[in-house]
């Protein structure tokens, strides 16, 4: 009962402030020098960066003149977008990474790759994510889009933290959550398997993860020189919003951003001093927004995190 409530809460909050019309709302009051940043020299990995929302930051940061890693799981469809930045941007310091970020066993070859390079890592942004009607394990035993969006997202920031720090005091992390969060509190049946699977409330849960690691992550490694951020994109028109969302994204249909649309906060919090930016905190459309929203009673739930991240060690195995 309660969960429906909040689920409507979020509903009505959703249509106000996510859809395209807000987006050309909120950006009547976006600064265009904003966005004029240079980016020569930056190192960036951005993961599930071939297609919607990931190829579309990884194409922003490649067109300022970032170096961009393109964490990729498929090298078909990584070399496709590795070929379509280029030509795009003419930039020629854009590298496909070939990864799977719900395996743990990649995630660990991928960082131990990327670290024998020695490079500092000035950006890393937590895209990929999914969001499955039905529940799926990997070969590891672990619940499919939780392998991704929750512990995959931990084991890559966590395993990245030395190369970040090389690049401090200017290294961030960007995680893209997603407003679905609002929906729920901060749980700890991570995996799912003690009720009735639910491939949104799933993704909710994950999304809601990412937002309390973020300001668990700035509590513990502020003062490295590191911000964490989270973010929410808005509802954007993706490949992965066309599968795992079908009736949605019809009911929206025009009203739905692109995938640039979606991506410009991203963008933006890759750019911006950091001096102007909240470590910990979560932002949509260039501002700092909420992380729990009024009579949803999912605010007491962070108080969690720290024990919740003990469990994450463990199953991602990067301790060991
Ligand atoms: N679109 C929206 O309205 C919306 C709203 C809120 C939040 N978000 C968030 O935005 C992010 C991007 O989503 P999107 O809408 O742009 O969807 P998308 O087009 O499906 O993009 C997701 C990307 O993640 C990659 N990916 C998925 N699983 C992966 C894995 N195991 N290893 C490596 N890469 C993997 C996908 O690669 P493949 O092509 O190989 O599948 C794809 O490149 C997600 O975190 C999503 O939760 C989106």
């Amino acid at each position: 009962m309660f969960q429906a409530w909040r689920t409507a809460l979020f509903g009505i909050y959703g249509f106000r402030n996510f859809t395209r019309q807000s987006f050309v709302e909120h950006s009547k009051k976006y600064k265009e020098e904003d966005m004029l940043i240079p980016m020569e020299g930056k190192n960036c990995v951005v993961t599930g960066a071939n297609s919607g929302i990931g190829y579309a930051t990884a194409a922003g940061l490649a067109s300022r003149g970032a170096n961009v890693h393109l964490v990729c799981r498929n090298r078909e469809r990584g070399e496709a977008a590795l070929a379509k930045i280029k030509s795009s941007t003419g930039n020629p310091n854009v590298f496909l990474e070939i990864c799977d970020v719900s395996s743990m066993s990649d995630i660990k070859s991928f960082v131990s790759r990327v670290s024998s390079r020695g490079e500092p890592v000035h950006v890393l942004v937590n895209n990929a994510g999914i969001l499955n009607n039905e529940r799926v394990v990997t070969p590891e035993g672990l619940e499919a889009s939780f392998a991704v969006n929750g512990v995959g997202t931990f084991a890559l920031t966590e395993l990245m933290l030395p190369l970040l720090k090389k690049a401090a005091p200017d290294a961030r992390v960007i995680t893209i959550s997603s407003g679905g969060m609002y929906s729920a509190p901060l749980y700890n049946d991570f995996q799912f398997d003690e009720r009735n699977f639910d491939g949104s409330r799933q993704y909710a849960q994950d999304k809601r993860l990412q937002v309390a690691l973020t300001e668990w992550w700035s509590e513990v490694h502020g003062k490295d020189g590191v911000g964490f951020y989270s973010m929410h994109p808005g509802w954007a028109d993706t490949p992965g919003v066309a599968t795992s969302l079908p009736g949605f994204r019809q009911r929206l249909g025009d009203n739905l951003r692109t995938s640039e649309e979606g991506a410009d906060t991203v963008v933006w919090l890759c750019l911006q001093p950091k001096d102007k930016l909240t470590s910990g905190g979560f932002y949509f459309d260039r501002a700092e927004a909420p992380k729990h929203l009024h009579l949803a009673a999912t605010a007491g739930s962070h108080a969690h995190i720290s024990t919740l991240t003990r469990r994450l060690l463990s199953l991602s195995t990067i301790s060991s």
